[in-house]
């Protein structure tokens, strides 16, 4: 059995997890894979999630919590353990950071989302959250468009600007601008993406600043939890999920649905788009992402055949 820790996870290419999500879409269009809706164990404000998913060769189960406030005792909020298995088999086949793999596919989830929901030309974006998957959408949302100016804006500025340096050494020609409020980046920045712990909607918005955005949710991960003001999902053309369980999990979704701002047919799936060829570039588009054990399992057994092949990782006797 195959060991991989965060050191191996984080140097695996960004194209491999990518197109790996891109394959996780094209299992959902053909339904060709076996799903529960995941576990949620709430323990105060703290959350485990248990997330299973079969495909034909693989097996994976993740065990991911989520602890809001890690952060006041120096911690990430996210941590976790995933375990691939053989599907004919049944043989466990590796272990790995759950968190590395959580932070790379949520990455590419962001990253994608970028890739087809707006245009080539796109020079001005905005991260609210500077945390792990902050940094790993900036990543990917660099690794998928030429950004001119990446503003990015924390509650802990020291953060925003950690996490400026770590991408100057990656995108040296990108101007980073760390805002010193959230309503100025989103001002500023034709897509906007969030990734924070945060319950209330991070800033203040007007429907003419809204159009012709691209906004992406991350974050919020329980129906009483929003990161976006009512006004975006209320003005966009188009509003896709990863899952329709996030109809369910995020009030990003649940919120607006249970106020009256949209109605259920609005909200489509993100895999739908992967059937077109073009997404037109000028509309309004609100992509909320919640996750689901599909990514997990198409990342960890690409990584998991990279490893094998090029003999990364340690390998474990039970
Ligand atoms: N959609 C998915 O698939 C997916 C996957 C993993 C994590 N998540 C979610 O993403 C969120 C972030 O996770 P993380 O691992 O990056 O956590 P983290 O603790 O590393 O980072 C969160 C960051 O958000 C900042 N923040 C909190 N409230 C804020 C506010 N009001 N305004 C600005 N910044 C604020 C914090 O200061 C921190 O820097 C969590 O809610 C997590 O559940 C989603």
């Amino acid at each position: 059995m195959l060991f991989l820790n965060k050191y191996a996870i984080q140097k695996i290419d960004q194209n491999i997890i990518q197109t790996a999500v891109e394959q996780a879409y094209r299992l959902v269009l053909s339904q060709n894979y076996n799903m529960p809706d995941r576990m949620h164990v709430a323990d105060r404000q703290n959350i485990l999630l248990l997330m299973p998913c079969f495909s034909e060769k693989f097996f994976a189960t993740k065990l991911v919590s989520v602890f809001p406030e890690a952060q006041k005792h120096g911690q990430p909020a996210v941590n976790g353990v995933m375990v691939l298995s053989d599907n004919v088999s049944g043989q466990p086949l590796a272990v790995m950071d759950g968190a590395a793999v959580t932070a790379q596919r949520t990455g590419a989830v962001g990253g994608l989302g970028v890739k087809l929901l707006t245009a080539e030309t796109v020079k001005t974006a905005g991260v609210l959250g500077a945390g792990v998957q902050g940094l790993s959408q900036a990543r990917y949302l660099l690794f998928n468009r030429k950004i001119k100016t990446l503003y990015i804006y924390d509650l802990y500025e020291e953060s925003a600007i950690s996490m400026s340096r770590t991408l100057k050494k990656e995108y040296p020609n990108v101007e980073y601008v760390i805002t010193e409020h959230s309503n100025q980046l989103v001002e500023n920045s034709n897509v906007i993406i969030a990734a924070t712990t945060s319950s209330k909607p991070l800033f203040e918005i007007t429907p003419d600043v809204v159009m012709g955005k691209t906004f992406i949710s991350i974050g919020s991960f329980r129906p009483d939890m929003q990161e976006f003001p009512n006004t975006v999902i209320e003005n966009a053309d188009d509003i896709f999920v990863d899952t329709m369980f996030a109809a369910k999990e995020s009030g990003d979704i649940a919120i607006p649905l249970k106020n009256h701002v949209v109605t259920k047919d609005e909200i489509k799936e993100f895999a739908g788009l992967l059937e077109k060829n073009t997404y037109p570039e000028t509309r309004t588009v609100f992509f909320k992402s919640v996750g689901m054990a599909l990514f997990d399992l198409a990342v960890s057994s690409a990584i998991y055949q990279l490893a094998v092949e090029n003999n990364i990782g340690q390998t474990l006797d039970f």
